[in-house]
């Protein structure tokens, strides 16, 4: 396991998997009743992106210049709602950790951002199976209540935990993808986790990287006959520029009512925010589409 995540910490990607997932806390808290949040793989909770450039990254050029160094400055936060809300949390991340600064410093990462979302009735289990980085994780979140950590491959959890006491879970999927059968992973967990909580919601990132595939996969989750599936996707560049990864997307089965509908507005904005080359673009489309749907494409502008 090479995979750390702090050299990619705030890129484009982290902005985009991290406004959407506020946006998915936001849907599931409209009800009181609390929920199990499971983020899979957790990473350490928190970055200090002066790090992505010094110690040992130096052979790195440092991601979130390209990511949440452009949507902060961008001055005033463009588009909707959820995008002011996420900068007000990437600022108090910064704030909290010292740093006062103009410029940002420190970046949330996912376990960040849902233990400042959580409501008492929430609960939140992480896993991260990097020792490091498991070890950071639990010194961010000591003390934290309805909190619990895993130091184990967490796929495994979703089997072990749904379905949970509350019978509502949003379950974050966000490997590294180091692995060939990343994606084969993800589909039998998907499966496993479909099984014991059908209403579950599960979001899953994924880079563009080669298009067929993300198509594979989507063939593959299409397969498990999963209730309504959603692929939210931000494209930075074209198929024929030099960056290996040239978009990302967030899959999202059961996604919360006209939560579709949000992800066009944020993707569009950030749209114009992260382009990095000819080609640019976003897409909202139905993987599996909602009941009485004729039509699986919402929003497609690929410049
Ligand atoms: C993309 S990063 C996670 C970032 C985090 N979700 C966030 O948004 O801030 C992926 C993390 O998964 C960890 N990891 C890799 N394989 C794992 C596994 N099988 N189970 C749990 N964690 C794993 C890596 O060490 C890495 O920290």
């Amino acid at each position: 396991m090479n995979y750390r995540h702090h050299y990619h910490a705030g890129n484009f990607a982290d902005v985009m998997k991290h406004i959407l997932l506020v946006g998915l806390f936001r849907a599931m808290q409209k009800k009181p009743k609390g929920f199990l949040y499971l983020d899979t793989h957790a990473g350490r909770g928190r970055y200090d992106l002066a790090e992505a450039a010094t110690g040992d990254s130096q052979a790195r050029v440092p991601e979130w210049p390209q990511g949440i160094g452009r949507l902060g400055a961008a001055g005033e936060p463009v588009g909707p709602g959820l995008v002011a809300e996420y900068l007000g949390l990437v600022r108090a991340c910064d704030r909290e950790s010292g740093n006062l600064e103009l410029a940002g410093r420190f970046y949330p990462g996912s376990p960040w951002l849902a233990r400042r979302l959580q409501r008492p009735v929430d609960r939140l289990v992480f896993c991260e199976r990097h020792a490091a980085e498991f070890a950071a994780l639990r010194s961010e979140m000591a003390g934290s209540p309805g909190v619990a950590l895993h130091a184990v491959d967490g796929y495994g959890k979703i089997r072990a935990l749904l379905p949970p006491p509350e019978r509502r879970a949003l379950v974050l999927m966000d490997p590294p993808f180091e692995a060939p059968d990343e994606f084969a992973k993800i589909t039998a967990a998907l499966g496993e986790g479909l099984v014991r909580l059908p209403g579950g919601v599960f979001g899953v990132w994924y880079p563009l990287t080669v298009r067929a595939r993300v198509e594979d996969f989507f063939s593959g989750v299409r397969a498990l006959r999963p209730p309504a599936t959603l692929a939210c996707e931000l494209v930075v560049a074209g198929e024929f520029s030099a960056l290996k990864m040239r978009g990302c997307g967030l899959l999202v089965i059961n996604p919360p009512w006209q939560f579709e509908q949000e992800a066009v507005a944020v993707l569009a904005s950030l749209t114009s925010v992260m382009a990095q080359d000819a080609g640019a673009g976003s897409r909202v489309e139905w993987v599996v589409r909602e009941q009485g749907l004729a039509e699986s494409i919402i929003s497609r502008s690929l410049n």
